[in-house]
């Protein structure tokens, strides 16, 4: 999508429309209203007279102006009160505003900037809600035409100059770029994105964006040893891929690595302990977290901040067959720590656990990991945060912080070692599956015992990666949640 930024006059705006947001307080007197209702013949005070037009938030009327210059419709677009206002609900307008256009396919948009909207952290929000809100996962409706899709949007600012805006506007198209990427990636069919595609999207990006790129096949696991993640792929058709993205800047710090993790599970039947058929084909966006750090890293190539940053992404199918895991097995894991497998089903935290002992190998000092883990952070949480738990507060609250702002919300679950003992085992060093008491939790502790000494921290998005029916900012389906999250924490360190 092209975006521009202008102080063109109203006269001049040729767009299919022009969205006005307006606040509970707004009055149609002053400023662009002023001369809207002028070129209109009076039919913004109209509209506010006969409180058409009130404010309130979601609250929309789509107008036609007639007039004889190139404007031909407003958007009136209720924004709530303006003292209660954040990024977020600005993001969320922007993309609801689109939503409500959206069946009609208009192919380009204006944005009015009204006085309270002229901010770098304002335009950045309402132009990723733009984008975040154009996109749907209608990928295989054959009646899909490109050709009708919003392709131009123009912000016009009231007063300021437009000028300082620009390099807000291409922030967001980085950031809503990649959540879209992500979101792509998750819609897609498990038959279509399989651990190889996945990994074949990944190093698309990395050639294109600069990033190094290596892809460890099964072979390779067998001789670093990478025993839990192939127990989960054995049942498979379909290879395994540890995907290894990497931001290396010339003058970063070199004893500093940030390493993102995702679990990639492409699809997830549950293997032997199979899930109940009602449900099962939502288990293509199981590669959720993949698709986030995958994301999240075509941010970091763009942005390049100055610290080194490896994405891994444990990349597999979850399948029965004759050759499948089965519960009882016991798994020797790349960490050389042994797990009892009681449950095929809880198999997100066993590709996890080799590729986060890969991450400690390679020098982290920091990891971050994001996975759709399991259900009963669902149960918890809804979709409205991902849950965060880790060994280290100053990354943690970093990652809270950065959830706020970009709109990406966490909420902290606890890791008090009490939690592990769920998950001991008889047999093994670790079992992989603690029972229904605090799921998400042992869940969180399992991964803990292969980040090492590490300051580790683990996001379960289970919940908000994927919206089970339509928001008024979002389609139903994939969200991208997790990508702004984890890059906007790498950004946001102080340290370099
Ligand atoms: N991918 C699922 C978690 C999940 C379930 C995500 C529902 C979104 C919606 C994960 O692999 C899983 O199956 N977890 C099990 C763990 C259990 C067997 C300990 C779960 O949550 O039921
Ligand atoms: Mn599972
Ligand atoms: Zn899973």
């Amino acid at each position: 999508m092209d975006i521009t930024i202008s102080g063109k006059p109203l006269s001049e705006i040729s767009s299919d429309v022009l969205i006005i947001p307006v606040f509970e307080s707004d009055t149609p007197t002053g400023g662009a209203l002023t001369v809207l209702d002028e070129l209109t013949n009076g039919l913004v005070t109209s509209v506010f007279a006969s409180g058409e037009v009130k404010g309130k938030r979601d609250y929309a009327i789509l107008l036609h102006t007639n007039s004889a210059n190139h404007l031909k419709r407003l958007l009136f677009y209720g924004a709530g009160k303006a003292e209660s206002f954040t990024p977020l609900s600005l993001q969320r307008l922007a993309a609801a505003a689109v939503r409500k256009l959206s069946g009609n396919n208009f192919a380009s948009l204006a944005f009015l900037l009204t006085a309270h909207l002229e901010n770098e952290t304002r335009v950045q929000a309402l132009a990723e809600g733009v984008m975040l809100g154009a996109i749907k996962g209608n990928l295989y409706h054959t009646d899909n035409d490109d050709s009708q899709r919003l392709s131009h949007l123009e912000f016009i600012c009231e007063s300021a100059d437009a000028g300082q805006f620009i390099q807000a506007i291409e922030t967001a198209k980085v950031m809503a770029e990649a959540v879209n990427f992500a979101r792509h990636l998750t819609y897609e069919p498990g038959n279509v994105i399989t651990p190889t595609r996945l990994a074949e999207h990944a190093a698309e990006m990395a050639a294109r964006e600069g990033l190094a790129c290596t892809l460890i096949d099964e072979s390779e696991m067998k001789e670093l040893g990478m025993g839990a993640l192939l127990g989960v792929s054995r049942g498979s058709e379909e290879p395994a891929k540890l995907i290894v993205l990497r931001h290396e800047p010339a003058g970063a710090d070199p004893s500093q690595l940030i390493a993102l993790v995702g679990k990639g599970i492409t699809f997830d039947s549950g293997g032997i302990s199979i899930k109940p058929a009602s449900g099962m084909e939502e288990m293509k966006n199981d590669m959720g977290g993949g698709a986030a750090v995958i994301g999240a890293m075509q941010i970091i190539a763009r942005l390049k901040p100055n610290v080194r940053v490896i994405g891994l992404i444990a990349a597999s199918e979850n399948m029965p067959s004759g050759r499948a895991y089965k519960p009882g097995d016991v798994l020797r894991s790349l960490s050389g720590k042994t797990i009892e497998v009681v449950n095929t089903d809880a198999e997100g935290r066993l590709v996890l656990a080799d590729a986060l002992t890969y991450a400690v190998n390679q020098g982290a000092t920091q990891i971050i990991d994001a996975a759709t883990l399991t259900g009963a952070c669902v149960v918890a949480l809804g979709d409205v945060r991902a849950a965060v738990m880790g060994t280290d507060q100053q990354l943690i609250d970093g990652l809270l912080s950065a959830g706020e702002t970009c709109g990406e919300p966490l909420w902290q679950l606890p890791a008090n070692k009490e939690y592990g003992d769920l998950i001991r085992s008889d047999i093994a060093d670790v079992k992989n599956s603690g029972g229904r008491l605090a799921g998400a939790i042992t869940a969180g502790m399992f991964l803990k015992m292969f980040a090492g000494n590490v300051a580790w921290a683990h996001l379960d998005i289970a919940g908000p990666v994927w919206y089970e029916d339509e928001k008024p900012f979002m389609a139903k389906g994939a969200t991208g949640f997790g990508t702004r999250l984890m890059a906007s924490y790498v950004l946001s360190k102080p340290e370099y």
